[in-house]
This record gives C-alpha cells, structure tokens and sequence, in this order.
C-alpha cells in the first residue's frame, strides 16, 4: 500500500468549477451508446437544458479498448470537442470503472472473492480486486493513456477515478487481498506479538506464529476474532482509497493543475468506505445519492446524507454528482418521484452545501441493465414532465449561481464514526439486532423536525464551535477522543451520549470497572450488564426528560447514576424498573447526559427539544412541520441565503410568528417584505437583508 500525500506535497490546481457561471448542471454522459444523430441531438438538448458540466467515459474501457492493446478514440475525442465547443466542462472518467472482458479472460486471478470462496465474474460490473497487483497495471495503464491524450484538452476540468470505488465489492477476500491485509497488519502492529496481543489471541488457540498465518475473517465454522474483523473493515477501507490514491497520483503527475476526485456514496446505506479518512485526498469531495421510494421521509434521509457529504468535505462546498431525475431500477418497487419532487431533491443538496446538481445519467439507456432508470432525456423524449422539470431546474440554478460558494453553518454536531458502525455490529455481541445507523438517523431525524441543521463530524472532531454534541451508540473510542468530548461538556456545551458507547479501545478491547467505559465518568453512570430485549418486547420510560411517559424497546441497562447525577427518566416496568434510562449531569460550563435505551419516536422528540433549547441551538427561523430552512452564508459572513423546501401538500409561511424575512427571493425574483410564502411542495430562496 502506498503512503498518503501530506498536505504539503498537494500540488495547487485550479477550482474544477473555476470557468462555469453560477452552479454546476448535468450528469454522466454515456455517448458511446449511442449513434451520431442522437449525439447530434444531444447537444441541441443539453443547450436548451442549459447543462454546463457532464462525467464522461466513466464505464468506457471495453469501447476503448476492445482487443488488447487495440485502442479507438475517435468517439472520445469527438465527445470532448463538441462539448467544448458547446461550452460544457467536463469531469473525464479514468475509463476503469469495470474491466474489459479480455481482461478477466486472460487473468481471471483479478477477480474478486467472497468470504465463502465464491468468485464474481466478469458480466456485471466492477469484477476486479482493488488489491491484485495485475488489475493496478492494466488500470494505470489505462489512466496514463487517457491523461496523456486530454492533458491539454480545454474541455477537461475535473478527473473522475473509477467509480462509486467499493460499490459492489467493498470487502473482497481473494488471495491478493489476504496478502495485502498481511502487509498491512505488519504496518499497523510491527510485530506479530503485539498482533497477538491486539487480537487477544489466547481466545480459542488463535496464537499466531508468523503473520504468513494470518488470513482475512474467511467464512469459519463459527464466529471470527472480532478485532480481525474489525481490522478487515478498516484495512479494506484503505485498500480502496489506496487504489483512488494511485490513479490520482498517475493523474497529479501528467495534469498536476486538473483537480481530482471520486464519486463517494456518503449515505446511511453506505458501512464499507471510512469516507472521513478518504476526503482528505480529494480536491472537490463528489456525492452519489439516491432516495428510496419506499420511505415516506426520504427527504430526510437526503438531508442526511447531504449534510454528511458536507461533513466529510469538512464543511467546504461539494459536488452532488449522481442522483435521479425520477425512478431508479434497482429497488424493490421503484416508484417515480412525485410532482416537484426532483427539484425540491436538487435543492436540498444545494441548500446543504452542494455547488452542483448532477444525475445518474443524461439520456435514458435503450440496452443494458439500467434502461428503466430515469435519467434527464427519458424514453418518452421532450415531450415528458421529466424533460420539463430539468429544463426548469436549469434555469433555478441558473438563477442561483450567487449562492456558489458560500457555507452552511451550525453550532449543532453528530458523531459520525465508522469504526463504531463496523465494531457495533459485530456478530458475538449482546443483541444482533443493534443497528448503528438506525440510532445515528433517528437523532438527526429528531433534530432536522426541530429545524436545527447539524453537522456530522468524526469522532476526532474538532468539537470547540458546537453547543449541542451527540454521540450515539460511539462503541469504539480511542482515550484522545473521549477527553476531547468531556472537555466540550467542561467548555460549556449539552454533550449526549447514548447505549452502547465507549464500550471499547481502538482494539475492541473492553474499557473494564463498569459501562459505559470511556465515558463512564463523565456522564455519572455505571453500568453493570446490558440488557437487549427480545423482539417485540419494549418497556416503558417515566420522566420530564421523555415528555412524561415514552415506550423503548431493542436495548436496556442495568445502570446505577453516582451522585450527582440526575436521574431525568426511569424505566417504569420490566426487569429493570425503577433503574435509570436517561440521566443528566453538570459538568463545569456545561451538562452531559446518557440515555441508555432506544426511545420511540416521541420520546426521543421530546428530549430532542429540551436539549436544543438547553444548547440554545434553535433554528433561527421556525418553520411549520414538514417545512425545511436552511441557510447558506458567505465566506465574509455578510451574506446569507435561506432555503425555505416545502415537503408538505400544505401552503406555508416563514416569518408570521414576528422572526421576519426580507430580502430577495432568488427563483421569482419577488422582493420579501417580512413573510415568505412557499406555496405546498415548492423551494424558496431568499438572499437576506
Ligand atoms: C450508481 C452508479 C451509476 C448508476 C447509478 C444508478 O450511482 O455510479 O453508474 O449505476 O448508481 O442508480
């Protein structure tokens, strides 16, 4: 694996959007699907669309190169040329999203492997191990050859490695792999004692001789040694990046002032790739995201992912770099967006820090597996809702271009920590029902109803500009890390805490003397046994701190709070009745609380609001339910846009309850004298007064 570019050593290049008016429009450009008039037509479309920015090449190896060695570029050199004369930047693919089927014939050790042996074949997509060392050549090969030909291209303003890097494949355990995870064990341990040790080893006659002993957590006749497989999530995490890393670095050599970048997948569905550890090497962070039709509140769920997107760009403008014009093909049903469902979709990604709205693709596919997905020019042609809803959203961004930029700020943090969502859900554990996510979306579900926009950070955040710190379900956290959170309760800020946190070290060693371990101290808490209910079971939870009386199910404590600690709910039956489920504590400047169950819905809402109200991190603007507000300011902080989306099918008002909005709103053009109507389901944006 190689070594990580330090800060110093990243070469200056120029802004991806440094030549583009206002906000980036367009999406992945598939032309090679397609004959010449339809090529011809397309730029006549994209024009009137008034698309600026499109992805190209991205899924081209095999048209490229069909034979070994047989190269054909006139369809690319023809699509950057026209794009260029029809002013559209474009962000080119390094072409090695999925290897060529030549390839996996002639070296089918390239391919990956599951944990149970089986081997993915080549005929879908993405059937490579990001290990093998044969795989790298051809695929720098590849990237060399295609950096080389457009180095000079005007139309070239942005590189875009492989694809979606782990998609499909985000734990491979073929051999290539196995000897990696090796190499990168002796890195990260040095010895194979202190391996040994790390991995408590004297478990089950594990002891391992030599680190040619070690293999990844293959399928076993039962379960595999936890930190092995914790040590397997975070070495495939950065053979990923690693596999970014050399492409970018090939890139950086031949085209040192062309930035680059990779589509992540910053989402809650997402466990495989530490995005926090990956960003520091991209020169824009670049977002795929898709709403699931089955989920009544998937605008919260994209609210989320978009504000983990910005989290994980460290709080700097992003590029949303895929999602969908209406239904995608690879859910179980797939529902088409509603009326003005796509706009408000594109401008909740604006509205939380994107300085682009792309999609997954431009024109819908006739062949292949993803010809039912919608794209922007659908099946039904101009004559659609779908083509006139992009026409329109071209010419919103287009009026939003002053927006580019500017940040979204909050004094409101989520912990966020991959580790913990790897080492949570590990089998051997107290319930296997726990999901990590789960409790990290039902806390920022609680917070995005109350209107408060929250970053999520790492674990090894910075925490000095937040008011309100949550950690839910934190399982794994280094000594640094906890001092760091105690010391932003002691500065003056409401740090909450929940179940399952600060259980163990780095390791997955377990922090001994009682629950909740790392924080133990600082919440006031001690925890003798868990206490995971049984499906369907759940208890009820008595306090002011729940709204009264709030049903919790998944997960109890056998607590004891110390003195000094504020018992705020108590379970109210079962096994555990009368013991605490949520305390509070004083803690220098500031307060530390835990809750040591999972809390319904209103329960958690209620306690949402006393700790928002207790942080003093209420929204600015209060808006209706269902109404969302955002804003953006400028970097000088003189400036500020709110985003008023209406997901209701309820005409709203911002501003009646005497907060008042004045300025200009952007998409109308209307001046806002005090109130801003945002008529049912429609967006808003005010550049304020
Ligand atoms: C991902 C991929 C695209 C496409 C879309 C479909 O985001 O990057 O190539 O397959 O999914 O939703």
């Amino acid at each position: 694996m190689r070594r990580r570019t330090t800060p110093e050593s990243t070469p200056t290049h120029r802004a991806w959007n440094a030549d583009l008016v206002g906000l980036g429009f367009g999406g992945d450009y598939n032309p090679e699907q397609w004959p010449q008039d339809v090529r011809l037509e397309d730029l006549e479309l994209m024009r009137e669309a008034g698309v600026n920015v499109l992805s190209v090449a991205i899924f081209s190896w095999a048209t490229i190169e069909p034979r070994e060695g047989e190269l054909d570029w006139t369809w690319l050199d023809e699509t950057m040329d026209r794009l260029h004369s029809a002013g559209i930047r474009v962000a080119l693919a390094t072409a090695t999203a999925s290897p060529p089927p030549w390839l996996t014939r002639k070296h089918p050790e390239i391919l990956p492997r599951l944990a149970d042996g089986t081997v993915l074949h080549q005929g879908g997509r993405q059937s490579y191990a990001v290990t093998h060392p044969v795989h790298r050549d051809y695929a720098l090969r590849m990237t060399t050859r295609i950096a080389e030909r457009y180095r000079d291209h005007p139309a070239l303003a942005l590189w875009h490695v492989d694809n979606e890097i782990g998609c499909h494949v985000p734990r491979d355990f073929s051999d290539a792999a196995a000897a990696d995870f090796r190499r990168w064990l002796a890195d990260r341990y040095g010895s194979v004692d202190a391996l040994n040790e790390a991995w408590g080893t004297a478990f089950w006659s594990q002891r391992y001789g030599s680190f040619d002993d070690v293999l990844p957590p293959l399928s076993a006749p039962t379960f595999a040694n936890p930190t092995q497989q914790l040590d397997f999530d975070r070495f495939s995490s950065d053979a990923l990046l690693d596999y970014y890393l050399d492409l970018r670095d090939t890139l950086r050599e031949i085209t040192p002032r062309v930035p680059v970048t990779t589509n992540l997948m910053a989402t809650a569905h997402s466990k495989g790739m530490d995005y926090f550890s990956w960003a520091p090497e991209l020169d824009v962070v670049a977002n795929d995201h898709y709403t699931m039709a089955a989920d009544p509140e998937r605008h919260v769920d994209l609210a989320f992912s978009a504000d983990l997107t910005r989290g994980v760009a460290g709080g700097e403008p992003w590029i949303l770099m895929e999602h969908s014009t209406s239904a995608v093909n690879w859910q179980p049903r797939n529902t088409p967006k509603v009326p003005g469902e796509m706009l408000r979709n594109s401008l909740q990604h604006v509205a939380r820090g994107s300085d682009a709205v792309m999609f997954f693709q431009w024109r819908q596919s006739k062949a292949g597996a993803e010809k039912f997905h919608s794209a922007m020019v659908p099946h039904a042609g101009r004559d659609s809702d779908v083509w006139r809803d992009v026409v329109t959203l071209g010419r919103a961004l287009r009026a939003l271009g002053e927006v580019r930029g500017s940040r979204v700020r909050s004094r409101a943090a989520l912990v966020v920590d991959w580790p913990s969502w790897w080492g949570s859900e590990l089998d051997s554990h107290p319930s296997q029902h726990l999901r990590y996510m789960d409790q990290v979306q039902a806390w920022y579900r609680a917070l995005w109803r109350l209107g408060v926009t929250t970053d999520l950070v790492p674990a090894g955040a910075d925490l000095d500009a937040y008011d309100l710190v949550v950690l839910p379900t934190t399982y794994v956290v280094s000594d640094a890390d906890a001092a760091r959170v105690a010391a932003a309760a002691e500065r003056g800020a409401t740090v909450v805490v929940t179940y399952f946190s600060g259980i163990v070290d780095p390791r997955d060693h377990v922090r001994l003397g009682g629950y909740p371990g790392a924080f133990r101290d600082l919440l006031g808490v001690r925890t003798e046994e868990f206490w995971p209910l049984q499906e369907g079971e759940t208890v009820r939870v008595t306090g002011k701190a729940v709204g009264g009386d709030a049903v919790a199910d998944l997960w109890t404590e056998k607590s004891r709070a110390a003195d000094g600690t504020e018992v705020v709910a108590a379970y109210a039956d079962g096994a555990l009745a009368g013991r605490p489920a949520v305390t509070r504590r004083e803690v220098g400047s500031g307060r530390a609380w835990y809750v040591a169950t999972r809390l319904d819905e209103a329960g958690l809402g209620a306690l949402a609001e006393q700790l928002v109200a207790e942080a003093g991190v209420a929204a600015d603007v209060p808006a209706p339910a269902g109404v969302e507000v955002v804003r953006r300011w400028s970097q000088d902080g003189a400036t500020s846009w709110l985003f008023a989306i209406n997901h209701t099918a309820a005409d709203a008002a911002l501003g009646t309850d005497g907060t008042l909005v004045t300025g200009t709103e952007l998409l109308t053009g209307d001046a806002v004298d005090g109130v801003l109507a945002v008529p049912a389901g429609a967006v808003r944006v005010v550049r304020v007064n």
